[in-house]
């Protein structure tokens, strides 16, 4: 009988590319995945430390498996990931009963520190940044997507994340590393990659020799195969117009930017050091527009950071209301220990936290739905992932800019890019037609 392993993941695109990793490795190591924790010889939960609630969620998974451990002490359960990383071996406190703490520059070292906890040496505490871009390691699994990490860590220090704290520095992985692993990942029928960094612009700059992401994408578009390439998240402080040309101009390159915005005053902006003024992002989204016109511009936005007056969140609707993004973000400002905003009171109430948030989400519905009408009549490249999730007959895929498009047709175009007319819309969803049947 083969062991298995349950790995369930928190957090962002990063955390699920590592849980990959993770599991790849441990695949190696003769381990299949499972379905549950009951089925499962491990146990690991790759968390999130960016807001409270991320945090909450993870340690009520973790806390619920003390009676299934306490009847199969033999069951290996880890805490991995960014809440591993802050807060290390304080969580074996409140959770006694757990075998590993593993922060994510540590990851590689799982399979290891497994024979180390059967052979009784447990726990086992591994928390050490180590300044490592991270090799890939990539599994049997089929699929239809992945994605690559191009560089690892944050030196932006925004001051209410807490990222840099928990991912280290930023370091980016050799190019001819990455061009490996796409390539491979192409050979295997993967027909969409997305780069992943917490601030792709600025790949490169620990690199000897001058490579950009603009460069990057060229060496990328011109690996063999139809494919398309993604990649986040941007940060507007250091986008440049090579890398706008590049996704005009690169045809596996899709036009979608994801780009946050975070506040659209200038005054919190300023406080949460992110280093623009709104000027600059409407330049940049301005640029975006005439340089891509079916390009989709999405974004983050935080609400409820320490000091945002009326007038501030009122500078963020307008700012919405201007840029018109196809889709956004919007996170409640969750205080997190160690970063610089820690020391500024709290001072929204939560109450107006959330009003503001039920704006802003209602405020994008609009948005979005006005945005999609105008697709109506036009026909898009869609890649089909999936048969649609309510109706039968019908399958979902994604166009170039990141539009979800669901029309009829039976599952054997999975995987394949079908032109399909636009002939409605509603909740964040375009309707279509193929212009041949499936
Ligand atoms: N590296 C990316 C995203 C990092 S985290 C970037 O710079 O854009 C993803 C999003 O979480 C951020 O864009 C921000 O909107 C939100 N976020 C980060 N810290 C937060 C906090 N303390 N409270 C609420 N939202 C937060
Ligand atoms: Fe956090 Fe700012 Fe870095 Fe993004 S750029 S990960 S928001 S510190
Ligand atoms: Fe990602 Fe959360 Fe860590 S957003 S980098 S998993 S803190």
């Amino acid at each position: 009988m083969h062991k298995k392993v349950y790995l369930k993941v928190f957090g962002c695109q990063m955390n699920a590319y590592d849980s990959e990793i993770v599991e790849a490795m441990l695949g190696k190591a003769g381990y299949m995945p499972a379905g549950t924790p009951d089925e499962a010889d491990i146990i690991l939960f790759n968390t999130c430390s960016v807001r409270a609630h991320a945090e909450e969620r993870a340690f009520g998974n973790v806390m619920a498996l003390r009676p299934l451990k306490e009847k199969h002490p033999e069951k290996i359960i880890g805490i991995i990931g960014c809440m591993a990383q802050n807060y290390g071996e304080a969580l074996l406190e409140k959770a006694p009963f757990v075998d590993l703490i593993c922060g994510p520059d540590r990851m590689w070292d799982i399979p290891a520190f497994v024979e180390e906890i059967r052979g009784g040496r447990g726990p086992v505490i591994a928390c050490e940044l180590d300044g490592r871009a991270g090799k890939s390691v990539t599994g049997q699994k089929k699929r239809l997507k992945a994605y690559v990490a191009i560089m690892r860590g944050c030196d932006n220090f925004c001051t209410y994340c807490v990222v840099p704290y928990v991912r280290g520095r930023e370091r980016s992985r050799e190019v001819t590393d990455i061009v490996n692993e796409v390539a491979q990942l192409l050979d295997n029928g993967v027909k969409e990659i997305t780069l992943l960094g917490q601030n792709v612009n600025s790949y490169g700059k620990n690199l000897a020799d001058g490579i950009t992401i603009a460069r990057l994408l060229e060496r990328l578009d011109s690996l063999p195969y139809k494919k398309r390439i993604r990649f986040l998240t941007s940060h507007p402080k250091d986008i440049s117009p090579d890398l706008i040309s590049a996704m005009r101009d690169l045809e596996s390159v899709c036009e979608h930017l994801h780009l946050p915005i975070q506040s659209g005053s200038d005054r919190i902006l300023e406080t949460m050091g992110r280093g623009y003024a709104v000027g600059h992002f409407l330049d940049i989204a301005r640029s975006f527009k005439e340089n891509i016109p079916a390009g989709s511009l999405t974004t983050d936005v935080i609400v409820g950071f320490p000091g945002e007056s009326e007038e501030d969140f009122q500078a963020t609707v307008n700012v919405m209301k201007k840029i018109q993004f196809d889709d956004s973000f919007i996170f409640k400002y969750s205080p997190r220990e160690k970063t610089k905003a820690a020391a500024l009171t709290d001072d929204v109430p939560k109450k107006v936290k959330e009003e503001r948030n039920q704006i802003l989400l209602s405020l994008q519905k609009e948005i979005t739905a006005a945005n999609n009408q105008c697709l109506i009549g036009t026909t898009l490249e869609v890649l089909v992932e999936t048969p649609a999730k309510k109706s039968r007959g019908e399958v979902m895929g994604r166009s170039r800019a990141h539009k979800k498009v669901v029309f009829a047709a039976n599952g054997n175009c999975i995987g394949e890019y079908i032109p399909v007319e636009i002939t409605g819309q509603g909740d964040f969803t375009l309707t279509g037609r193929a212009h041949r049947a499936f």
